[in-house]
């Protein structure tokens, strides 16, 4: 199957070779997956924020999830979400399951039903409506490939909607808190790449640009509340749905210029002695192997015995510090 994307990239996925379960059963719909929405952030992308993928002319193979971005086992404390639902650990393997720092990619579920393809063929006008997940994991863990969250029965139980699932980035790589960067925010940026893709493609999916939600579970719901205060006058999405935690949810930011966590795994990993060097110092962290990093940063988290974190970064441009005040001045999203 062949769709046309507006920006004329060539998007194909196939039933006939199933690379996974998502093909395996004619009912369960058309899913697109590992469609890149944003250039691998590697290199000097790394710490960096999204730069969109200029994707004409693209012959794009959709037909698998690819790896998720950077995190690790969490096996402790022992909880539904790492002993029963596994949540935390992708492919349900109990286990990290793939992973890459190379992952800015997003999956589409569509629904395929005899009243859906009729929709399509008879009307073009109407288009089913999105739901944009965003997943939870503490700003630390997740990704599309959490078998509990995969939506192929949902959408084929309602058979009336489009589910986008986005990996983005998260924890070091996606909250950095480093001395010399202009955006500390990445994993939310991250997620604005992803709605604005939405909003140019998603019609070549059948879905329709002009309603469409952003569904937020745990810190994945924290982050669409935030969105609505930094994007209030350009949502692009006409409503939110926040499952299990809010923007007030305490615990979760950090204050800018705070960046002695960051500084602290540079000097561990063989950046050290760069003072005020920031420019040296995130040139040295763009060299390191990616792994060693993440490793890092679950050997200080797993030992417990430092304070150590990686959240959003009250920066006052897409994270505030007092949002009452922001929603009294007007500055907060209007819809239901
Ligand atoms: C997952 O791994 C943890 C830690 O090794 C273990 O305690 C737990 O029982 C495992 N859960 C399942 C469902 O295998
Ligand atoms: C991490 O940051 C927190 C908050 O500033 C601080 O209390 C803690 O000491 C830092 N830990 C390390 C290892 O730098």
């Amino acid at each position: 199957m062949l769709i046309l994307l507006p920006f004329l990239a060539l998007l194909t996925t196939s039933t006939a070779h199933p690379p996974s379960r998502e093909h395996a059963k004619a009912n369960d719909g058309l899913t697109f997956l590992g469609i890149p929405y944003a250039r691998p952030p590697l290199g000097d992308l790394r710490f960096a924020p999204p730069v969109p993928l200029d994707q004409s002319r693209v012959n794009i193979e959709a037909k698998a999830i690819l790896p998720s971005c950077l995190q690790y086992f969490t096996a402790s404390p022992a909880n539904a979400f790492n002993q029963d639902v596994l949540e935390y650990n992708l492919g349900g393997r109990n286990t990290t399951g793939h992973m890459n720092e190379d992952c800015l990619t997003l999956g589409v579920w569509t629904p395929t039903t005899s009243s859906h393809r009729s929709r399509a063929t008879e009307s073009h006008r109407k288009r089913l409506p999105v739901i944009i997940f965003i997943y939870g994991g503490g700003f630390s863990t997740g990704g599309q490939d959490v078998p509990y969250q995969k939506p192929t029965q949902w959408i084929q139980r309602t058979r009336d909607h489009i589910v986008l699932v986005p990996n983005f980035r998260s924890n070091i790589f996606g909250y950095p808190s480093a001395p010399g960067l202009a955006q500390q925010n990445l994993g939310t940026l991250n997620i604005r790449t992803v709605v604005e893709w939405a909003k140019a493609n998603i019609a070549a999916f059948s879905g329709d640009p002009e309603h469409m939600i952003l569904l937020g579970q745990s810190s994945g719901s924290m982050s669409i509340d935030w969105y609505t205060f930094g994007f209030y006058d350009d949502l692009i999405v006409t409503g939110v749905i926040e499952d299990s935690a809010t923007g007030f949810t305490e615990g979760f930011t950090r204050a800018e210029g705070d960046t002695y966590n960051f500084t602290y795994v540079a000097e561990s990993v063989g950046c050290a002695g760069y003072g005020e060097d920031s420019t040296g110092l995130l040139a040295c962290m763009r060299k390191v192997d990616a792994l060693v990093i993440n490793d890092f940063v679950e050997k200080v988290q797993r030992a417990g015995q430092l304070v150590f974190y990686f959240v959003p970064v009250v920066d006052e441009k897409l994270q505030f510090a007092n949002i009452p005040e922001r929603a009294l001045q007007g500055k907060q999203a209007k819809i239901a």
